[in-house]
């Protein structure tokens, strides 16, 4: 995949195990109507699926790897930024984890994190909760306590500067081997005041949900939330949301699009409540009946609780979340009222108090009331 955003491919990492549909062209918000790109980059907005080591720009790569002595493989960030072509979810990965090694220190933990933080407010996220990978950090000798102790100090900052709340989920690598996952898991545990949640991301081939099931109840006994990716269009993609819905039974799932492919599921999904993390840039299209259906477009209209969200962004053409959401509306032809819906969907998707939701919530509901849409 290619960093022009006019060539970002909608459900390129889909086409892992069932390419199922040509590479296509980024939606171009470009052509959106300014009062609508508007709407969308000042509404209220929450974020849940972003990886904070996918937003790793390649600018501050090379800040970073100055810093530390560390030497890149690309002459300049241009060739960098060259370089990030991908097929499908794991030679996607191969950059992602590469991009990881001039992470090193607990400042540039700081950094990482701080400079998401402060673009996702520029954008109006008034609250995040994000994914961090540690055992790519620990296995590369860095200790727990700087990568926590980092993005622990700038949410702090950025909560009394910026305003932004956020919380903190670790995730489980389910490629690497559940005893690494364990051992991770056993060392953030001392830290756990400074987590939300655990939960599961990487290369889903051949590795279930069920395969971290005592990861995820140790996790719930230390009083964290579950979620787990279920990457659109896996091998196994019904089983692995099987599995997470009922067997883990996860507090939300992250992608999950291929759950429109089963009435079933859908169903169990709804008597829950389920919440969804849609990423546009990753999650296509899937074939329902035969027939090519967005996902955030399905979600909605089987009244699933979907939310729109970045991912990667660094390695997405820098598309935070407003440009997320922009190609999303394209994509899907969301009206502003379905804009609020989600919205509103993920300020509810929050783990947080009932009071800091409604404050939230309330915040959404004047930006709406003010333009005149009915939520
Ligand atoms: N790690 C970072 N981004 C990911 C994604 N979209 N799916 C699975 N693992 C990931
Ligand atoms: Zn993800």
């Amino acid at each position: 995949m290619h960093l022009d955003r006019r060539s970002l491919i909608g459900g390129a990492l889909c086409a892992a195990a069932m390419p199922l549909l040509p590479m296509r062209t980024l939606a171009a918000p470009d052509d959106m109507p300014t009062d609508m790109a508007a709407f969308i980059a000042a509404m209220p907005k929450a974020e849940y699926h972003v990886h904070l080591e996918g937003t790793l720009e390649a600018e501050m790569k090379f800040a970073l790897a100055k810093r530390n002595g560390v030497t890149l493989p690309y002459a300049d960030v241009a060739a960098m930024k060259r370089s990030y072509v991908f097929h499908d979810l794991p030679t996607f990965l191969k950059v992602y984890y590469e991009g990881m090694n001039v992470l090193l220190t607990e400042q540039d933990f700081y950094d990482l994190c701080y400079a998401y933080l402060a673009k996702a407010h520029s954008q109006n996220v008034l609250y995040a909760e994000m994914f961090f990978d540690p055992q790519q950090h620990i296995d590369r000798g860095v200790p727990i306590a700087a990568v926590i102790g980092g993005i622990t100090r700038a949410r702090a900052d950025a909560e009394a500067k910026l305003g932004i709340g956020s919380q903190l989920i670790l995730c489980f690598m389910r490629d690497l081997t559940a005893e690494n996952a364990m051992a991770a898991l056993d060392a953030a545990l001392p830290y756990k005041d400074k987590l939300v949640g655990v939960g599961l991301d990487s290369d889903e081939k051949d590795n279930p949900p069920s395969k971290f099931a005592a990861h995820f109840a140790k996790a719930r006994a230390a009083g964290l939330k579950v979620t787990a990716h279920c990457d659109v269009n896996q091998k196994d993609t019904l089983e692995h949301l099987r599995e997470a819905l009922v067997d883990i039974a996860v507090d939300r799932i992250d992608h999950g699009g291929n759950i429109l492919q089963s009435p079933e599921l859908i169903a169990i999904a709804k008597a829950k409540d389920m919440a969804f993390t849609v990423c546009p840039s990753f999650s296509g299209k899937v074939v329902v009946d035969g027939q090519p259906v967005e996902v955030v477009r399905g979600m909605l209209d089987r009244g699933l609780k979907v939310s729109i969200n970045s991912d990667d962004p660094a390695y997405m053409g820098s598309n935070y979340i407003t440009q997320a959401m922009a190609e999303a509306q394209v994509r899907s032809k969301l009206t502003k009222a379905e804009l609020v819906r989600i919205s509103r969907n993920a300020f509810d998707t929050a783990w947080i108090t009932p009071d800091r939701k409604a404050g939230y919530q309330a915040k959404l509901a004047a930006f709406a009331k003010a333009r005149g849409v009915a939520a």
